[in-house]
């Protein structure tokens, strides 16, 4: 797979504000039992929590009231430490950046238009709005020359969704709110789309609440995933790494994949999956070669190798623009992992690193391929349903445990 992103970073940017949820109720009227029920939960500054949860069990209620879309019934929400329920709800708004699966952006308006209206709203003069909107533009792979005057109905769902993350993020807003906001796009457009806003993450810090139905996008994205149930429910809120390796109940595990096909990833060697590839030259090539296959729009990854096919560093086309060696050049590959290492070894380098794929090595260090996060989580799927279908006589009490908790459909495991 050509995409990459390494978010090694020794300090952390934070720009974000911690958000305490303390018995929040919305109870809409005609309904019986209340849509959320008394969550509770605080969304640490400069962090991304990811909600994964069953369709209507309450994500998006839980996500609209942080920005008061939607009233709450009872209960109290602080912002870096305001109480959002004494906040204006425009003003709130106006430091909240939302972007939603359908994009949400206005027809009439163009792309520009869209993405400059929080600025404009908050009194930003025309060029400072200007250039924050190319810088946005660009920022999510779209060319403001050629899309800044179109109008949303001009542009694939994939874009208008690009638009509608640069839309959130043109304020600068410490916060973030986004529900399924990668929902419409194929799954290497989704790969890219969540490579960028880790890499914009560690720019800039943000406090991210992030809704899917994904869970290979929740373990890739999240700081910490809440595992939600029914009224919003909080079944496990955690680390990704303490999800996969102790899912709180059935429930839980039912999603993810049993206890057991985790284990049996120490069992498995990175060489028994299949790896991806991306394009690859030698430090002593020129960088033509290289230039010619990796793609500005959406960015695609290459390696640089030495002379002796080990992996030195990762580059793009943005590292190879107006150089005429690849000596020095590009990011550094961060951790590798070997054909040897285990496919939990291949779990932890990714979860350290938090990138969409790691290299892998052979046994003289020579790059031989990169392992993906969603070819561990299709794995672990895999295992489960194996697993499944050995105990479906003899052990039925996995069986009630396996509902349709989350519409792994959607998820990508390729
Ligand atoms: N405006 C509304 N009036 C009445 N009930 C509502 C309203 N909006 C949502 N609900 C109900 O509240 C519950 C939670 O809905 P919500 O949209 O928060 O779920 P969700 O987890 O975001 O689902 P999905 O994954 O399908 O987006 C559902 O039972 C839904 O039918
Ligand atoms: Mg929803």
């Amino acid at each position: 797979m050509s995409e990459h992103e390494t978010i090694n970073q020794p300090e952390r940017v934070i720009s974000g504000v911690e958000i305490v949820l303390d018995e929040v109720t919305k109870r809409y009227s005609g309904s019986k039992l209340p849509a959320v029920d008394k969550v509770s939960m605080t969304i640490p500054a400069g962090e991304i929590v990811v909600f994964v949860g069953p369709s209507g069990c309450g994500k998006t209620t839980t996500m609209r009231m942080i920005n008061r879309l939607i009233e709450p019934t009872s209960g109290r929400i602080t912002i870096g430490g305001e109480d959002a329920l004494s906040i204006k709800p425009d003003k709130l708004r106006r430091g909240i950046g939302y972007s939603i699966q359908q994009s949400g952006l206005f027809p009439h308006m163009t792309i520009a238009q869209n993405v400059g209206m929080v600025p404009g709203l908050v009194g930003w003069n025309k060029k400072k709005i200007n250039d924050r909107v190319d810088e946005m533009l660009d920022l999510v792979g779209l060319d403001p020359d050629q899309y800044r005057g179109r109008y949303p109905r001009q542009l694939s769902g994939g874009q208008q969704q690009r638009v509608g993350v640069a839309r959130a993020l043109a304020a600068d807003p410490p916060v973030l709110l986004m529900d399924e906001p990668f929902g419409a796009v194929d799954p290497i457009t989704r790969g890219l789309l969540q490579d960028e806003l880790l890499r914009l993450q560690t720019e800039l810090g943000k406090t991210i609440v992030f809704v899917t139905h994904d869970f290979s996008e929740a373990v890739k994205l999240g700081d910490r995933i809440a595992v939600l149930g029914d009224q919003s429910k909080i079944l496990q809120y955690d680390t990704p790494e303490a999800v996969l390796a102790n899912p709180a109940d059935d429930t839980v595990a039912g999603f993810i994949g049993s206890g057991a096909s985790l284990q049996q990833l120490t069992l498995l060697r990175v060489r028994d999956v299949d790896l991806a590839t991306c394009p690859t030259a030698h430090e002593s090539d020129t960088p033509d070669k290289l230039r010619a296959t990796l793609t500005p729009r959406p960015r695609s990854w290459g390696l640089v190798l030495d002379d002796r096919d080990r992996p030195l560093r990762w580059v793009n086309s943005r590292h190879l623009a107006g150089v005429n060696s690849l000596r020095n050049v590009g990011d550094p590959i961060g951790e590798v992992v070997s054909t040897q290492s285990t496919l939990q070894d291949a779990l932890e380098a990714l979860l350290a690193a938090r990138s969409a794929s790691t290299v892998v090595t052979g046994s003289r260090g020579q790059y031989v391929g990169l392992i993906s996060i969603d070819t561990l989580v299709g794995t672990i799927r895999s295992l489960r349903e194996a697993h499944e279908d050995d105990h479906l006589d003899s052990d039925d009490t996995t069986e009630t445990a396996a509902p349709e908790v989350l519409d792994s459909s959607t998820g990508a495991t390729s």
